[in-house]
């Protein structure tokens, strides 16, 4: 219910913006081809015909600081969703999932709030399916892939966007029904990041260390060279190894 399908558009993300205040919950906006894909800070996204490029429209009654446990929770829902089809994926934080170490999917999450209550959020998810990694342009390849290179074959779309949007309302009814801490656990089993050595980059600074775990927030907990735990809120992840 309540989808609206394109042929092609700038980004889905805009236009689930602009729908959101006059929609229920729940719609999503699904476009074969995106002309102005959009990435988190401020990249572009190529989205050729054959990926699945969506945007889905959420009113959750919780504050701001909760979007980011709802973008580890679709990332999770993708996780699993690949995971139904034997695709051994894994959750980077924040917003990616991977397939043999390489990104497949990326999610941009833009809220609109007024103080600290969420009007609405938009969840754009971007999955590279039926295409090739020669399709993306180069210098927004970086260490991605796409489900077809890795599994030799076509999926069908509307049978994985039926799955994973299946998903993502079981998560979405636990995240509203049960603490955090519940779907945490499951990220964390499913997390490529968590053990590792990373470098985060933030607006003013970096951080190096090592990843010990998720916070309930949806933090990344690093362990700093001197030993302390930091609580790192939003930034950009590099594995250092
Ligand atoms: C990232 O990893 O930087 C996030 C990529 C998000 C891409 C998706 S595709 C559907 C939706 N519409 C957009 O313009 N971006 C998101």
């Amino acid at each position: 219910k309540n989808i609206h399908y394109y042929d092609e558009a700038g980004s889905s993300n805009d236009i689930a913006k602009k729908l959101a205040p006059v929609v229920e919950e729940g719609t999503i906006i699904v476009v074969e081809q995106q002309t102005g894909g959009r990435g988190r800070l401020g990249r572009k996204w190529a989205s050729p015909k054959g990926g699945i490029w969506f945007s889905i429209i959420l009113k959750p009654k919780v504050a701001l600081s909760a979007a980011s446990r709802l973008t580890l929770t679709v990332g999770l829902s993708v996780t699993n969703t690949l995971i139904q089809y034997g695709i051994p994926a894994r959750i980077k934080w924040p917003n990616d999932v991977l397939i043999n170490g390489k990104k497949v999917c990326g999610i941009l999450t833009e809220v609109e709030a007024e103080i600290d209550t969420i009007e609405f959020v938009i969840i754009g998810v971007g999955i590279n399916a039926n295409m090739s990694l020669k399709d993306i342009p180069e210098d927004l390849r970086e260490n991605s892939t796409t489900l077809r290179d890795e599994i030799g074959k076509s999926i069908d779309r509307v049978d994985f966007l039926q799955k994973l949007l299946h998903e993502m309302e079981q998560q979405y009814i636990r995240f509203n029904t049960q603490p955090f801490g519940e779907i945490l656990s499951d990220i964390v089993s499913l997390s490529d990041t968590v053990g590792r050595d990373v470098k985060v980059t933030m607006p003013n600074r970096i951080v190096e260390g090592k990843v010990v775990g998720i916070s309930k927030s949806g933090a990344l907990l690093l362990k700093k060279e001197d030993g302390e735990v930091e609580e790192i809120i939003a930034g950009r992840c590099i594995y250092s190894k």
